[in-house]
């Protein structure tokens, strides 16, 4: 693995789940693999679950990190072409991407989309600049359009709890009270086909998601019907892809609660965090043994260092 953008990165699902497998039973199975390298870490955005688990990743790899708030710490960067730079961003992603990637053997970014141009978003402007000025590889810790080790965690997670060959996984819209990105959903869709499981995904009229992700899942508008029979139901929020960037509806009614897992084949909770208690789910169904949640982040922290570690042999071939 060269990069790592998105699932279209990754050439062998299964080897890679298996190696995600291995390193969860020996995370220090390769602890010298990456002795004398170096990740820098670029946030854009706040992170808690990505930021800690990207460096705990890298420690019991042998790498060192160092980490840029590039809000509080660094020089606001400007992305576009041919651009006179007399606003407030005083520093240019050809320059920056080339210095950091000057300083260390990885790179790994955050930048949410604006939910302002779902073009500029969907480019993946900040993105493909890095992979463009930025002399070594990159990894994507949440994008405009994708969060990809976020599903290979929920992947991870899956794998490890299903008790069928092919479970009935749906991806269900919950209300939230701000416009939220359709990255993680975008990414877990793809991700659950690539793995060849049963995806189903619900939400109200108006939230489809971009049809690439939606590939061949089935969508059903009808939350409950939906929930028949799952066995993993994945709760998130995101905002409208088609009228892009607005929160269409806080229907209450969407919220996952005890009584519709009831509706499910004894199904496991799964949300990416973090999540907004009794508004995307309620307090019985995140505190009961039905939920992956901390399973899922825990798993952060294996998704980082398989794909640090497939990226690193890379580097060393
Ligand atoms: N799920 C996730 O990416 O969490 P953070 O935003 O806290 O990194």
């Amino acid at each position: 693995m060269k990069s790592f953008l998105s699932i279209q990165d990754v050439s062998n699902l299964p080897a890679l789940l298996k190696d995600a497998l291995e390193i969860k039973k020996n995370p220090h199975l390769y602890a010298k693999l990456g002795q004398q390298k170096s990740m820098c870490l670029i946030f854009l955005n706040p992170s808690l679950r990505t930021r800690l688990s990207a460096q705990k990743a890298a420690f019991n790899l042998g790498l060192s990190t160092a980490v840029l708030d590039v809000g509080s710490q660094g020089w606001q960067l400007e992305f576009g072409d041919g651009i006179i730079m007399d606003s407030d961003k005083a520093e240019h992603i050809k320059e920056a991407a080339a210095v950091i990637g000057s300083y260390f053997d990885v790179v790994a970014i955050r930048a949410f989309a604006k939910l302002e141009d779902r073009n500029e978003d969907y480019s993946e402007q900040v993105m493909e600049s890095f992979k463009k000025y930025c002399p070594v590889p990159i990894i994507n810790m949440e994008s405009g359009t994708g969060h990809p080790l976020q599903a290979f965690a929920d992947l991870i997670t899956i794998e490890e709890n299903k008790m069928v060959a092919k479970p009935k996984v749906v991806l269900t819209w919950a209300p939230h009270p701000k416009p939220l990105p359709q990255a993680v959903a975008n990414s877990f869709c793809r991700w659950i086909q690539a793995a060849n499981f049963d995806l189903t995904i619900t939400h109200p009229k108006g939230y489809e998601l971009v049809d690439e992700a939606v590939g061949k899942a089935t969508v059903v508008y009808n939350q409950q019907n939906a929930l028949d029979g799952a066995d993993f139901v994945y709760a998130k929020n995101w905002s409208s892809y088609t009228n892009y960037g607005k929160v269409l509806s806080k229907d209450p009614d969407w919220m996952v609660t005890q009584e519709k897992m009831n509706l499910t084949n004894q199904g496991k909770f799964m949300h990416c965090l973090p999540v907004r208690r009794n508004v995307i789910v309620e307090d019985a169904v995140l505190d009961s043994d039905q939920s992956l949640v901390i399973p899922q982040a825990t798993n952060r922290v294996i998704s980082m260092q398989t794909v640090l570690k497939n990226i690193l042999e890379e580097m060393k071939k």
